[in-house]
């Protein structure tokens, strides 16, 4: 079964089986009738390398629904299916003026795969407004509430990346969101700029989310037109006083603070430095307007992009002294 219409890089891979489940009661089914099956469990596809084809029935997570659980006059929690497109329900949530998702928005993947990494983006992360998520244990076929306290997030973190890794399947996602009163958050980068050019002084939930698609679409890779995976890096955190000297060398390096101890490096800057961006190597590379993003031009096998960004990896340590982890899955 070919897997390149369900990997957002469009990477030529096989499963030796396949399964779309679309309800919990299926999923339970098919995971109690393959006890001795190698697993994997398949999204949106939106946050994978594959390097390999994969020997495991791939079960793909199709659930489809959303709904208000519950809400009084400033909150309403509303509960997605793991399958539901992420920025189709964030739209949905925009549309019934809900407030909280609206700098997410045009976010690649689906509802279910946004607690495992915490996805974010211009200020906002999922954590913000997560409020809770079921999932089905792999091994017991349980169901298993997780409140965001267990969820343990961090940047780009959380337990389904560590200890609850390839444990559970997340079935859906509840939301707390605002009814009024929203926390409208233009302060990164260039949203605020994106407002003024269109001349709206009051932004309503809409007008943040436009302006962010637009920003989005003038830097991020549209997957259905070139292979990506977003950002391919997460911005390294390193301790401070390895910035500081670090920093002396290359005094035009820009970082945000993170703690008293710690401090982020934008990874874009550094691969751009390292003089990577816009590169090609036959059919991978990496993007012409945001150096996080690699790229498939059209044919490239995982493993040539996997080779890439090794290489940039190297090539950021030599440079600067500064070690940039993959934030995609690699399979
Ligand atoms: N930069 C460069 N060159 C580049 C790219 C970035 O110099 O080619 C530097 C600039 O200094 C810029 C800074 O990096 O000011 C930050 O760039 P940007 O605002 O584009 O954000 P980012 O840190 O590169 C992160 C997320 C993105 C998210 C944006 C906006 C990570 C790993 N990435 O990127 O998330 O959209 O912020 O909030 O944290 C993703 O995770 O897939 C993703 C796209």
């Amino acid at each position: 079964f070919s897997l390149k219409k369900h990997n957002t890089f469009g990477i030529e891979a096989t499963a030796k089986q396949f399964a779309s489940v679309h309800s919990v009661e299926e999923l339970k089914q098919i995971l109690q009738e393959n006890t001795s099956q190698k697993k994997f469990i398949l999204g949106g596809g939106s946050n994978m390398l594959l390097t390999q084809n994969i020997d495991a029935l791939v079960i793909h997570v199709d659930l489809k629904g959303k709904k208000i659980v519950e809400q009084n006059d400033n909150f309403v929690l509303v509960e997605a299916q793991a399958g539901e497109n992420w920025h189709e329900f964030v739209l949905w949530a925009i549309n019934q003026d809900f407030g909280g998702l609206e700098n997410m928005s045009l976010i690649p993947g689906n509802v279910g795969t946004t607690p495992i990494q915490n996805i974010g983006a211009y200020g906002t992360e999922i954590k913000d407004t997560f409020f809770s998520c079921e999932a089905i244990n792999i091994q017991t076929f349980e169901t298993k509430k997780f409140t965001k306290e267990e969820c343990k997030f961090g940047y780009r973190e959380s337990i389904f990346k560590n200890e609850a890794k390839d444990q559970f399947v997340i079935t859906s996602v509840v939301f707390k969101l605002t009814k009024q009163k929203h926390k409208i958050n233009i302060s990164y980068g260039d949203i605020a700029a994106e407002l003024t050019k269109k001349e709206i002084v009051v932004p309503t939930l809409i007008d943040v989310s436009n302006a962010i698609i637009a920003i989005r679409q003038s830097k991020l890779p549209d997957p259905k037109e070139l292979g990506n995976s977003g950002s391919f890096f997460k911005n390294p955190i390193i301790p401070k006083s390895d910035f500081e000297r670090i920093h002396l060398l290359h005094p035009e390096m820009p970082s945000y603070s993170v703690s008293e101890t710690e401090v982020k490096v934008p990874a874009g800057w550094l691969i751009e430095k390292a003089g990577f961006k816009g590169k090609r190597f036959g059919d991978a590379g990496i993007h012409k307007n945001q150096a996080l993003v690699l790229v498939n031009y059209g044919n490239a096998t995982g493993q040539e992009i996997l080779n890439v960004s090794k290489d940039i990896q190297k090539t950021v340590k030599t440079l600067f002294d500064i070690e940039i982890e993959a934030e995609v899955n690699v399979i």
